[in-house]
């Protein structure tokens, strides 16, 4: 049965395969801007990845109006102001975010700010805020993971408080999203690990989401099946386009799942250890991820159980008998990340991502602050996350 009412939305035109970066031109011209600011991170220009959009753009009426390769690790409030100031300044007409979810939801800030025409940019946190659509914005990611480049959320740390605020608008979606896989084929192990399996948790938390819709399911189950095939094996051949480009496919519907689904308590708990512990997002994914499942069980046991199919496969699905499946997919995320951690070193435990015991009391109170703890099937309170916590921690 479908929900008497849902609402489904995604407008984000998607490009996807081996140069897919060479069609961007002809599509800010289609948006009809010519100066596009590009934002970045040091990594991505070290790597060599802005390269390839230069010679993109060669011969194409594009100019590029300026580059910001600076965005810290955590996107922060710091560093959108002083990109709306380059952004003033050059006189750009559009956005170009390359990177992962700093640099994308960095981008989202600036371009938040400039169509406000305000350089506050706590005021607008919060859910639907906005009341104006933003400038061009175009997303080229360079992780397979946050998914940002569908989404209508971002996520910017304000440093001085030890908070990440939460922004969801449709405003925030982007124009458009280039998968190409030249852009992940640098990418480091135990980060493609850890990018994996924040999409993977956005596809699982995605599909028992409080907003979860037959539309959004499909793209949830999709993306599963796409990760288990394909994201230990990235891992292992990091040099192999196809399992890139396939990683990028996946993480891409995994946003476009949540997006919509929404996320819930896997990601307050992450949030919170990302702004108190620095724990990298993907890697308190992973932690969390199958504590977040088990805690969901008695609320949605028989969709955990359905993830089996795509996350173990056909053998294991129908060879589980029916009030086993929900602990045999919590048992299968288990497998995955001891795959990982022998493949990678991926961490397991909070202690493995260097988190301090005594900071656990701190992370679960600030837990309770995160707005995705407002989809998590099960209501959550703070000795319920203090819980889950000890549990993670080695
Ligand atoms: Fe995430």
């Amino acid at each position: 049965m479908v929900p008497s009412h849902y609402e489904f939305y995604n407008p984000v035109k998607i490009i996807s395969g081996s140069h897919a970066v060479d069609n961007l031109p002809f599509e800010l011209e289609r948006l009809g801007v010519s100066c596009p600011l590009v934002v970045t991170d040091k990594g991505v220009a070290d790597a060599g990845l802005l390269s390839i959009l230069e010679k993109a753009f060669s011969d194409s009426n594009i100019n590029i109006g300026a580059v910001y390769d600076k965005t810290p690790p955590d996107s922060s409030l710091k560093a959108v102001k002083e990109i709306a100031d380059i952004y003033r300044s050059n006189r750009c007409d559009s956005f170009v975010a390359i990177g992962g979810g700093s640099a994308i939801d960095t981008a989202k800030g600036v371009n938040l700010v400039i169509t406000q025409n305000s350089d506050d940019l706590a005021q607008f946190a919060g859910a639907q805020v906005l009341d104006k659509p933003m400038q061009p914005f175009a997303v080229i990611p360079t992780t397979s993971g946050t998914g940002s480049e569908v989404t209508l959320v971002a996520v910017i740390s304000d440093t001085d408080r030890n908070l990440k605020m939460l922004f969801t608008s449709h405003y925030l979606l982007p124009n458009i999203a280039i998968l190409d896989p030249r852009m992940t084929l640098t990418l480091p192990p135990s980060m493609t690990a850890a990018t994996g399996m924040d999409a993977l948790s956005h596809a699982m938390e995605g599909y028992i989401g409080l907003q979860k819709n037959p539309i959004s399911d499909a793209y949830s189950m999709a993306s599963i099946k796409l990760i288990r095939q394909t994201l230990l094996a990235t891992v292992k051949n990091g040099k192999d386009p196809n399992l890139r480009l396939t990683m990028a496919n996946a993480a891409t519907m995994a946003g476009i799942a949540f997006s919509n689904s929404m996320v819930g308590m896997v990601h307050s708990l992450g949030h919170a250890a990302g702004g108190i512990c620095h724990v990298p997002h993907g890697v308190a994914m992973s932690i969390f991820l199958p504590f977040g499942l088990e805690y969901n069980i008695e609320k949605e046991g028989k969709r955990i159980g359905e993830m089996l199919l795509p996350l173990a496969g056909e053998n294991i699905y129908l060879n589980t008998p029916v009030e086993q499946r929900a602990k045999a997919t919590v048992k299968a995320v288990r497998g995955l990340q001891q795959d990982l951690y022998n493949a990678c070193g991926l961490p397991m435990t909070l202690k493995q991502a260097g988190v301090p015991r005594k900071k656990l009391e701190q992370i679960a109170q600030k837990t309770m602050d995160d707005g995705a703890l407002g989809y998590n099937p099960e209501a959550v309170d703070q000795e319920d996350a203090l819980h889950i916590l000890k549990k993670a921690y080695e």
